[in-house]
């Protein structure tokens, strides 16, 4: 449960601000949107996908936001994102959107105030168990549709791949990307968890060995 240098709260604007420029190259070399592209459509149906309105949990800069928004209207689709992050300077690099300040445990917003819920390597960031269980809660109490939560799967080949993909990049981002692996999840913790947070109807399930999924449809 060590915490990441990252997360630790006296980092500077300009730290924070190059950390999300390289997780934002991470991104893009492991095309981090991609279970999503597969799996709304997917799961919700095309006629569904015309109009969405999403929420992004832990959404950092806003860049899957941009990328999933932009390949929604390459598909004639209209994907309107708000981005919620606990990070201040986070919310100042991503200005075209609609970017709340908040933690995913405690979400101020309404019921079903979204069609789909979504978050992308950010389950690994809460500190407890009891912190997972909110967030899960939370983010079911806020959809209107859909649930689609993907992390990090834990496993030592993964953590050895990603800590040579990360040479160029800062000794603390490397560390934190390992570290990040090591606080990953294992797909039985994931449904256990879901479970105890009312998720009943919850599919957990691993990908390419090296992200666990969660979707609920409503
Ligand atoms: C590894 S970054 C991932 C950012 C983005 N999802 C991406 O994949 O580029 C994790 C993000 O979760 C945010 N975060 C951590 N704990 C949070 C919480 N309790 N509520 C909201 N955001 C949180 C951090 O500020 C950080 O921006």
């Amino acid at each position: 449960m060590q915490a990441e240098y990252f997360d630790g709260d006296d980092r500077t604007p300009e730290e924070i601000r190059a950390h999300y420029g390289a997780l934002e190259r991470l991104n893009k070399l492991t095309q981090f949107e991609r279970p999503f592209r597969t799996w709304i459509p997917n799961l919700l149906g095309e006629a569904t996908c015309q109009r969405l309105r999403i929420l992004d949990l832990g959404s950092g800069n806003g860049q899957l936001g941009r990328i999933l928004s932009d390949w929604a209207s390459e598909q004639g689709w209209s994907w309107e994102f708000t981005n919620l992050d606990l990070c201040p300077v986070a919310a100042r690099l991503d200005p075209g959107t609609r970017h709340v300040v908040g933690s995913v445990t405690e979400l101020p917003f309404n019921d079903h105030a979204f069609d789909v819920v979504l978050a992308t390597t950010m389950t690994h960031h809460l500190p407890s168990e009891s912190e997972v269980i909110r967030h899960f809660s939370e983010a079911g109490r806020v959809a209107g549709r859909l649930v689609l939560l993907c992390d990090l799967h834990r496993n030592l080949l993964f953590q050895m791949i990603l800590w040579c993909v990360c040479l160029g990049e800062s000794k603390h981002f490397r560390s934190d990307a390992v570290l990040s692996i090591r606080r990953g999840w294992r797909v039985g913790e994931w449904k256990r968890l879901a479970q105890s947070a009312g998720l009943d109807d919850a599919t957990v399930w691993l990908e390419h060995g090296t992200r666990v999924l969660l979707a609920l449809k409503k």
